[in-house]
């Protein structure tokens, strides 16, 4: 198949229209996304993904308007809006529109993304856009457009481009379709800053230290976010001292902070050496390179990544999550 690789939003928007699919980055990662009404383009991206057909998609709105007309939005639910979007969330809430995909749900889980070209090419497609993350199923979301010509050019119908991703990790995705509203995957929008606005939110104990037995988003219950490479989280001190011993080791990656001023200087100068030692300063930088550097391990073909611990306080929670995600023993 021919891909069109265009920034051009009317062109792109005509794909859509046809029932194509489109690859397009959101400030998070990149998409996979399809007309929300046409069942049969929506039901390609699971073929395309090897993704388990009871997982649903986000759909991916221009504006509140816009969700109004699918779901009820209560009062809850628009002040969360109105704070957090346009930006990495997505609000799982009840379906007014029972035709769009997935039609067998009585929920819908929306989301505005930030990039306003990216608005107007969801406005010009006249459809929200169901999309999941643009990777093939359980493996690391991508994040940079070099990666993603790699897996899509020739599967897809058009790829998006324009500005990479730059959060790095997927959506913080909440639950407001129960009486007590639910943290169904943690992101950069963290807990504490959505108690503000939900105080009783519910955190599963797989993300929290206090255990509690709630049942989760379906996507959660697979493996995700993992690269082919062994990945192991360690704390500061034994991640340095590993680092001074092994860190010559040719098949192994190293990502975490002030790397690069101490203890790589000794490191051979070659391109490879370079890739597999990835230096970061904060939480957020982390965040931003991660995928990217999960991606550009597995093709370096490595062994195993070493992972530094975030750091307390801002930008860890989605983080730590999917660091401990991409550890789990396969
Ligand atoms: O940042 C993001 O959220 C990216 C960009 C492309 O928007 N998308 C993304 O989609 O990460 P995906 O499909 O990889 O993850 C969506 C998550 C899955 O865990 C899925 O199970 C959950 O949202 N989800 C989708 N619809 C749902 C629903 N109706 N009820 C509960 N969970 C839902
Ligand atoms: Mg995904």
């Amino acid at each position: 198949m021919k891909t069109l690789i265009s920034s051009d939003v009317r062109l792109l928007a005509d794909l859509i229209r046809k029932g194509g699919v489109v690859v397009f980055p959101t400030e998070t990662v990149y998409g996979i996304g399809a007309s929300s009404f046409l069942e049969e383009a929506c039901k390609r991206i699971y073929q395309i993904k090897g993704r388990p057909g009871d997982n649903p998609l986000i759909a991916h709105f221009s504006s509140i308007e816009e969700i109004k007309t699918i779901c009820e939005v209560n009062e809850t639910a628009e002040r969360l809006l109105c704070e957090f979007s346009p930006g990495p969330i997505t609000l799982v809430l009840p379906k007014k529109n029972p035709a769009i995909f997935p039609k067998n749900l009585t929920t819908l889980a929306v989301r505005i993304p930030k990039n306003p070209l990216i608005r107007e090419w969801i406005r010009e497609c006249g459809t929200p856009i169901s999309a999941p993350s643009a990777n093939l199923s359980g493996r690391p979301s991508l994040t940079r457009m070099t990666d993603v010509v790699r897996y899509f050019d020739g599967i897809v119908d058009g790829i998006f481009d324009t500005e990479e991703p730059s959060v790095g990790i997927e959506s913080t995705v909440v639950g407001l379709t129960t009486e007590i509203p639910i943290l169904l995957r943690p992101g950069v929008i963290e807990s504490k800053d959505l108690k503000l606005f939900l105080p009783n939110l519910v955190i599963p104990g797989s993300f929290s230290l206090e255990k509690t037995d709630v049942p989760l988003s379906p996507g959660t219950k697979y493996k995700h976010y993992a690269p082919i490479a062994n990945v192991k989280v360690l704390p500061r001190e034994t991640f340095v001292s590993l680092f001074s011993s092994f860190g010559a080791n040719p098949n192994f990656g190293w990502i975490g902070f002030t790397l690069e001023e101490k203890e790589s200087k000794s490191l051979p100068n070659g391109s490879k050496e370079k890739e597999r030692i990835c230096n970061v300063s904060t939480n957020a930088e982390y965040t931003s390179k991660l995928y990217a550097f999960f991606e550009a391990c597995d093709r370096l073909g490595l062994e195993g990544i070493y992972c530094e611990e975030p750091k307390l306080g801002e930008g860890a929670e989605g983080l730590r999550n999917r660091l401990e995600k991409a550890s789990e023993t396969k």
